[in-house]
């Protein structure tokens, strides 16, 4: 590959665009249309190249599906998150690994001792894991959207339960429960409006 030529990138169209921001919508209600496996592990495929600092993905998760799982999930939600997540055909559990370090040597081989670095500073190793983590699971939303489908993203859940439930070992922390779905009868409340960008963004 010549290394000196400059790559040119594609831009999304206006109608990608509308699926995945200007169009989609946060949903409450989800129809009966099952979600199948290979969508639910598609959906990690496109959200796994989200960038991470130091490449350290951190974000983990759990599929739940209908059943004796959903049951036990949904007991630990909100009561107002409760109907909604009962009623999704997929669920998806978020959480962070504490000890993503362990696996510096295999996604930053250039750099392995950063795994030491990290396992010897409980402050960096935490606030790694929690920022993104995070930002894992804002593409991992996107990516629901890409295959066609609404995400309800809740962190209306006792997060401690959750984790009980779970990771009874304690290395996951639960951070985010994703509803994933096709959407169901009036699933949207009104758009909440945005802020201004005038109030948002500076120039210099
Ligand atoms: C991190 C996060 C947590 C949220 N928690 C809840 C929740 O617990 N319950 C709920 O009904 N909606 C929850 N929401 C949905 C937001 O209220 C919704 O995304 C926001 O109002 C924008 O709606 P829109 O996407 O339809 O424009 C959450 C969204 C995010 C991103």
């Amino acid at each position: 590959m010549d290394t000196r030529s400059e790559p040119t990138l594609d831009r999304l169209d206006a109608k990608a665009q509308h699926l995945l921001f200007t169009g989609a919508r946060t949903a409450n209600t989800f129809a009966d249309t099952p979600v199948t496996d290979a969508e639910l592990s598609d959906i990690w495929e496109l959200a796994k190249w989200a960038p991470t600092s130091a490449n350290s993905q951190p974000l983990r998760v759990l599929f739940v599906r209908p059943g004796p799982g959903r049951d036990r999930l949904v007991k630990h939600m909100n009561e107002g998150n409760r109907a909604k997540t009962a009623s999704a055909p997929a669920v998806a559990v978020l959480a962070q690994d504490t000890e993503f370090h362990t696996h510096i040597p295999t996604v930053l081989p250039f750099r392995p001792e950063l795994k030491d670095v990290f396992a010897g500073n409980d402050t960096m190793r935490t606030s790694t894991a929690t920022f993104n983590a995070t930002l894992q699971a804002g593409y991992f939303i996107l990516a629901v959207r890409a295959h066609g489908l609404a995400a309800g993203p809740m962190s209306g859940f006792d997060a401690a339960g959750v984790d009980a439930e779970f990771f009874p070992d304690g290395r996951h922390r639960s951070i985010l429960v994703v509803n994933i779905g096709h959407p169901g009868k009036d699933p949207w409340l009104g758009r909440l409006p945005r802020l201004p960008h005038d109030d948002v963004v500076q120039w210099i």
